[in-house]
């Protein structure tokens, strides 16, 4: 289903509502609730509102447990255009979060070791018992997580290649195209689809075209977010100008 919002942080409040419900729900019976994050401009105010609520509402992220879809590489969790540091500084410097409850993928490993790190990354996942919830922003490329066009609909967690719009895009953060890496690893579609409950967030008429193809379009590998097509367990939630192209 697709929700539309009058404005982005009307639909950020009511995302953030939906996660302290799990939370709190998964709270009552005393077991974890495992969110899947994204990074970017995308989620940064639904972020905000788990802030307030912590702050002001008493939501505790006591038996949180996160796993962050992707992260540059190669990248040092201190740099300022990490992951990590994102993740820090709009929501796990805020919370009450256990850190060792909080999963970035390490962007510093030797190449030969990213490969039985990405399937330890899939193992941890399940052994928390899958994720409850997936939250996701989409690329101009079509991409979710860093899964770039060609990506296969049962991939698993692994070193990508960025796509050229993606570095493109990615720029102003690193003072120049020539300073965004050309890698990643990510969360597989196949990882993310594994969610029992996914959201896509886009914001803006920047979006508007790539969510026409990711909703209405043919699915194919060519726009990754196509496979959410397949599920019955994705929303896409959107504000009037990211909307603004669907018939
Ligand atoms: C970030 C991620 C990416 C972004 C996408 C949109 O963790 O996985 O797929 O969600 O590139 O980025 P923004 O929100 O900056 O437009």
């Amino acid at each position: 289903p697709v929700t539309v919002y009058p404005d982005q942080h009307i639909a950020s409040v009511k995302v953030a509502k939906r996660i302290a419900d799990i939370i709190r729900s998964k709270q009552e019976v005393g077991e974890a609730a495992v969110l899947g994050l994204a990074t970017g401009a995308t989620p940064v105010g639904v972020y905000a509102e788990l802030v307030r609520l912590h702050r002001e509402e008493g939501l505790s992220f006591r038996n949180v447990i996160t796993f962050n879809l992707d992260e540059y590489y190669p990248m040092q969790p201190d740099a300022a255009q990490s992951y990590v540091t994102f993740m820090n500084e709009h929501l796990f410097n805020h919370i009450d979060i256990d850190r060792e409850n909080v999963h970035i993928p390490d962007g510093t490993l030797p190449k030969e070791e990213i490969h039985d790190y990405c399937l330890s990354y899939e193992r941890k996942i399940e052994e928390v018992g899958g994720l409850d919830f997936q939250i996701l922003g989409i690329g101009r490329t079509g991409h979710i997580g860093f899964n770039e066009p060609g990506s296969a609909p049962n991939s698993g967690t692994r070193l990508v290649t960025l796509d050229d719009l993606t570095r493109r895009d990615a720029a102003r953060d690193f003072g120049g195209k020539e300073n965004v890496p050309t890698k990643a690893i990510t969360m597989g579609i196949g990882t993310i689809f594994k969610a029992r409950e996914i959201i896509l967030m886009a914001w803006s008429q920047k979006k508007a075209p790539i969510i026409k193809k990711a909703v209405e379009g043919d699915m194919s590998s060519d726009v990754p977010a196509t496979y959410l097509q397949l599920s019955n367990s994705v929303e896409f939630v959107l504000d009037e100008a990211a909307a603004s192209d669907l018939t």
